[in-house]
């Protein structure tokens, strides 16, 4: 089920033109702007050189549509799998506690049903990562940030001596206050804090947090010494499923975002191989009638 990285052809990449999939070494190619452009033919390079600035501006369209169709699909997707395995769940769990409760307390079958539970669980927090968020489904109470962040903090103290990582934080002092739904904003940090966590194997092991204001928003900056995302996988990070590890199962990203843009803040990365990445997000401040 997972949509691993392998999964996309690395030697093609598509005419500007006509929108076909061509080899990256086709013999079909002009320069534009210190950029190489491939074609599928002789004709589609020709129309390209006539009009370079149409057919790049049309390439990006192009680009962003087909983007937005594969989000739109994936969410589709993910939503059908939670409204699927969301009630067969709910019994399971549900009898499995009510079998353990009539067993006897030395009955040697208490250990497989509580393992039953746990695994349920597991999957039920799992289910609750793919679902979408609408603001109105969060529980918003004006919060200090800072405070939040040190919350999350204290949780992961030891996974982070343990990782030997060193911490560093530049929280601005006297923040305003944001309308947060703690729960949830805990979660999607503690979500990039494990992501960071997993990334960084290198001796130097550095996690950056910083809070500041810019405008009218709060701007929590998370950086990391870790391995970096490469140029053709980071816009997918945020999809549901995309995972680069072998026990994924990617949806902690796509949770962050749902959660990010609900209380109607963005979240940005910038990334470079071998050196690290940044997660930016972005929450708009509490409006002075808000209560
Ligand atoms: N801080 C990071 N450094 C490097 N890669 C990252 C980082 N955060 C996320 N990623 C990449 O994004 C993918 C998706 O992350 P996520 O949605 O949390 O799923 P998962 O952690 O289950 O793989 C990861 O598998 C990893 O490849
Ligand atoms: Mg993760």
């Amino acid at each position: 089920m997972k949509i691993l990285e392998d999964d996309r052809d690395k030697n093609k990449r598509a005419d500007p033109v006509c929108g076909m999939l061509v080899d990256k070494d086709s013999p079909f190619s002009s320069e534009y702007q210190k950029k190489d452009y491939r074609f599928c033919s002789e004709k589609c390079k020709s129309l390209f050189e006539q009009e370079p600035e149409l057919f790049i501006s049309m390439q990006d369209a192009r680009e962003k549509f087909i983007e937005s169709k594969r989000t739109e699909a994936l969410k589709k997707m993910a939503d059908q799998l939670t409204h699927e395995i969301r009630n067969p769940l709910t019994s399971i769990g549900g009898f499995a506690r009510r079998m353990l409760k009539g067993l006897p307390e030395d009955a040697s079958d208490r250990k497989y049903m509580e393992r039953v539970i746990e695994d349920v669980e597991r999957l039920e927090q799992m289910v609750n990562r793919l679902v979408r968020f609408e603001p109105d489904q969060l529980t918003r109470e004006s919060s200090n940030i800072n405070k939040v962040i040190s919350e999350v903090m204290e949780v992961f103290d030891e996974i982070f001596r343990n990782n030997k990582i060193t911490v560093r934080l530049h929280l601005q002092e006297k923040l305003p206050p944001v309308l947060l739904d703690r729960g949830k904003i805990k979660s999607a940090l503690s979500n990039i804090f494990k992501n960071s966590v997993d990334a960084m194997d290198k001796e130097h092991r550095v996690l950056e947090i910083k809070t500041s204001v810019a405008g009218k928003q709060i701007v929590v900056t998370i950086s990391d010494t870790g391995k970096g995302i490469p140029e053709e996988k980071i816009k997918y990070i945020f999809d549901p499923l995309f995972t680069s590890k072998v026990y994924g199962p990617g949806l902690g990203l796509a949770f962050v975002k749902e959660v990010i843009q609900a209380h109607g803040g963005t979240i940005e990365v910038k990334s470079t191989v071998g050196k690290g990445t940044t997660f930016k997000i972005k929450l708009p401040l509490r409006r002075r009638h808000e209560s």
